[in-house]
């Protein structure tokens, strides 16, 4: 009876490639954000029945503009301006299920910063009972007014 243990370890561990990614929930793919002014970034992980151990996670944006011939660098090779840096404890909050935290960062100022950007959120935590050590990328297109 040795492929019933088999089977859970294979369900927890896609539970822990699916439903422990997290993901920006705010703001949206594509959103204006003012350039020097305040706003909120908000990281979900749903919930998933093994735990994840939280290490840290990073929140940077990047310039890219649209006149910049290249697009913007990936995540996992440049963050950019670092707007926070630092713990990771999502909570439960409206809606059940979707625990997240929000974090409310200083968009740089537009006069540095304008047009299209890349920001991008990168998570450190550690799965199972190894653990193993994972870094999630997660990143969306701004426009910096
Ligand atoms: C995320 O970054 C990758 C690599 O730079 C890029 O190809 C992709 O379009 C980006 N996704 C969004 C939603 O901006
Ligand atoms: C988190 O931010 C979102 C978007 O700004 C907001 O709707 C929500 O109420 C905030 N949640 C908390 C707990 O402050």
């Amino acid at each position: 009876m040795k492929f019933i243990p088999t089977i859970i370890a294979i369900l927890s561990l896609l539970g822990a490639t699916n439903a422990q990614r997290s993901f920006i929930g705010n703001p949206q793919d594509g959103a204006t954000v003012t350039g020097g002014r305040r706003t909120v970034v908000q990281v979900v992980r749903p919930d998933s029945l093994q735990g994840s151990t939280e290490v840290g996670i990073v929140i940077g944006l990047q310039s890219c503009p649209i006149t910049n011939p290249f697009p913007c660098a990936p995540p996992n090779e440049q963050v950019g301006t670092i707007l926070y840096k630092g713990k990771y404890k999502p909570k439960l909050h409206e809606q059940p299920g979707r625990p997240y935290q929000n974090f409310t960062v200083t968009i740089p100022d537009a006069d540095y910063f304008v047009g299209r950007a890349q920001l991008s959120v990168v998570r450190f935590h550690l799965i199972g009972a190894g653990p193993s050590p994972v870094l999630e990328l997660n990143n969306i297109t701004l426009n910096v007014v």
